[in-house]
């Protein structure tokens, strides 16, 4: 308990301070670099599958941001087999949630998709361990002590790695583990499938787009830089941001097995100790919930407006939501404000999406997007 307390207060700083320079400007490296690589492939050709090329844009800012990574996860080919991973438990998840046999963990462990999450699960685990080991083997280093005492925060890796117990003992290194784990996770595929459908409502929906870039445009010019005070001057392109939230939330659903009996307003209840799945998707696109669910309405999220505190839950609710909220939210508005600054997005008429939910909210074929250099 007291250790997601302490993430709760911590987190929504870690953007703030491994990212911005002394003078508040914003590093944006990660997305520059996905940038440069668009504009270098729309010269041959405009379509794009944008959801892998922002899947690494992510990897590597929480990569930079929680766990001190030097160097680019985007131009180095050996995180792909990470992602890959993260690709492969997305669907045997959720193919195992849905397939009764595979419950037993027995006759899942032998199955062919069994021994796929197997090798899927170590190729991850590797990954972590070696993120882990090579900041331990950093932190040897005397100079590298000195520059972590210099900083105003510590990152998140830092921090679990310094961590103490009750018992004065550090953190064991299967529980290390499991929490860089999480963060990895939780920390770029939701991301990447936030900024993919952001970015394809936007562009079937051109003249909130334009709004959009306006603003932007009358906020930070050519968009040479962006402070940390800029962040909250972009109330229209916010609201469409919450808007693609609601209509594509990254997180379609969760589970939880309940620990005490639920009894509906009718009557009906469900016992102690099932489990349950609570769709996000389906209450977004509620019609009781949600007047015109279909529509893509930014006004809905307008100041003064009003609904159900539990309508709209992108990032859950109630003592378990996201930690990442703040920073996610961070990410998400400088990757709009600063790709709609050199960019117009299209769609492709004859690939449209199909949302498929998995862990994350993914398209069944992509998200493919027609991409104008802007003057
Ligand atoms: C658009 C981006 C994101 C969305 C939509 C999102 C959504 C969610 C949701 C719905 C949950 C609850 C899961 C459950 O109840 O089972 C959750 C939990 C969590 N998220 Fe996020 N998240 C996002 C980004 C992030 C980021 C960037 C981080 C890390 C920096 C993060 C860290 C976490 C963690 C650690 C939890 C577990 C919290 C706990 O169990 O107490 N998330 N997120």
């Amino acid at each position: 308990w007291w250790y997601h307390r302490f993430l709760r207060c911590f987190v929504p700083g870690i953007f703030l301070d491994l990212t911005f320079s002394p003078s508040g400007r914003l590093g944006f490296s990660s997305l520059l670099v996905l940038q440069d690589k668009w504009e270098q492939i729309v010269g041959q050709d405009s379509t794009l599958e944008i959801f892998q090329h922002i899947t690494l844009m992510t990897l590597d800012t929480i990569m930079k941001c929680a766990f001190s990574h030097e160097g680019s996860v985007q131009l180095d080919r050996k995180y792909k087999s990470y992602i890959q991973a993260v690709e492969d438990l997305n669907d045997l998840v959720f193919s195992r949630v849905r397939n009764i046999f595979h419950q037993n963990d027995i006759i899942y462990r032998v199955s062919s998709n069994g021994c796929r999450a197997n090798s899927a699960c170590k190729l991850a685990h590797d990954h972590t361990d070696q993120v882990i080991k090579s900041r331990r083997s950093q932190l040897q280093d005397e100079e590298e002590l000195e520059k972590l005492k210099k900083k105003r925060r510590l990152d998140f890796l830092d921090i679990l790695l310094f961590a103490r117990m009750e018992n004065g003992k550090g953190l064991s290194d299967k529980d290390l583990r499991a929490e860089v784990d999480t963060f990895m996770f939780e920390g770029h595929d939701t991301t990447a499938s936030g900024i993919s459908w952001i970015f394809y409502a936007l562009a079937t929906n051109p003249e909130h787009q334009q709004r959009c870039r306006k603003e932007i445009q009358s906020l930070l010019g050519d968009g040479a830089s962006i402070t940390w005070n800029d962040l909250d001057k972009m109330p229209y392109t916010t609201m469409c941001i919450k808007e693609a939230l609601r209509i594509y939330p990254p997180v379609p659903g969760v589970s939880r097995e309940l620990s005490s009996p639920v009894t509906f307003p009718d009557g009906r209840s469900l016992p102690k100790g099932i489990h349950v799945m609570l769709s996000f998707y389906g209450l977004h696109h509620n019609p009781n919930v949600w007047q015109n669910p279909e529509v893509f309405d930014p006004s809905r999220f307008a100041p003064g407006s009003s609904r159900h505190s539990h309508s709209f839950l992108p990032f859950s609710g109630g003592a378990r939501n996201c930690i990442g909220k703040q920073f996610a939210m961070n990410e998400l508005k400088v990757a709009v404000a600063l790709t709609l600054l050199r960019f117009e997005l299209l769609p492709d008429p004859t690939r449209v999406p199909i949302p498929i939910p998995r862990i994350v909210l993914k398209s069944k074929n992509g998200i493919h997007l027609h991409l104008k250099k802007l003057q």
